[in-house]
């Protein structure tokens, strides 16, 4: 199996109190545990902002990091009723970021938010995890890769691309749905981002690039093949511990 860096980026939604702490503590475990056999592994867990601090405060020793799902996107303090920023949710924790999420684009958020946002997490040192993703109705119309490459150049800036930005690939229509890609058309479709990402940025280096969208234990093996994949970011799978350590495991057997 590789031995290449490899993520498992939970992402929580809109689930969770205090007491599920019981979940981010068994995988911190297993994370300590399965140290020296999945060597390349980072474990991360974006949670609902309410529960960072609580969560970090209670892991006396950590081996997984915690996350944030969205924030907004002015810097400092602000008239903003019921938002929060980079800079609080760093405070509060966190170390990652999930921006740009289709649930979020649905809601309204455009490119340019999204761009700000993804600034305002990086002077705040977050690592940020930036979605992107096409519909069923451009999958249907084969304009996968032109959706890509527009929320790829609407949203990000060489001058602020470096390794603190990781891609999630998750289209639209496999998230939560229990539907996945083809094999080959999801490997085409990664290498597709890498390769764009560089065009466009003028760089040599490759993004990291995640997949995401109805990740689950039975299904991890088959994205395995696919080693341009740098990790996943798991939705309703990670809100059971033994469903998310088992896509670990799986995923290296
Ligand atoms: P899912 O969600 O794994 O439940 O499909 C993925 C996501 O929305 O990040």
């Amino acid at each position: 199996m590789t031995n290449k860096l490899r993520y498992f980026i939970g992402n929580w939604k809109m689930f969770g109190d205090f007491s599920d702490f019981k979940i981010i503590k068994k995988i911190n475990r297993f994370s300590h545990k399965s140290k020296k056999l999945y060597k390349k592994k980072k474990i991360v867990l974006c949670v609902p902002s309410t529960l960072i601090y609580n969560f970090k405060k209670k892991l006396s020793s950590r081996y997984i990091s915690l996350g944030a799902q969205n924030c907004h996107y002015h810097q400092e303090y602000g008239s903003f009723t019921g938002s929060l920023n980079a800079k609080m949710l760093k405070s509060a924790g966190a170390e990652y970021i999930i921006l740009g999420h289709s649930e979020n684009r649905l809601e309204g958020e455009t490119y340019q938010a999204i761009k700000k946002k993804i600034i305002s997490a990086i002077n705040q040192k977050l690592n940020v995890i930036f979605c992107i993703g096409e519909n069923y109705k451009e999958k249907k119309k084969s304009r996968t890769l032109s959706v890509l490459k527009k929320q790829i150049k609407g949203s990000l800036e060489k001058k602020f691309v470096n390794d603190k930005i990781i891609i999630a690939y998750e289209p639209v229509w496999s998230i939560g749905s229990n539907k996945i890609p083809k094999i080959n058309e999801l490997r085409n479709t990664i290498k597709y981002i890498k390769n764009d990402f560089r065009k466009t940025f003028k760089t040599k280096k490759y993004p990291k690039v995640l997949y995401g969208g109805s990740v689950n234990p039975k299904n991890i093996k088959l994205f395995s093949s696919i080693v341009e994949i740098d990790g996943f970011l798991i939705g309703g799978a990670s809100q059971s511990s033994k469903k998310f350590i088992d896509i670990i495991k799986n995923y290296y057997k």
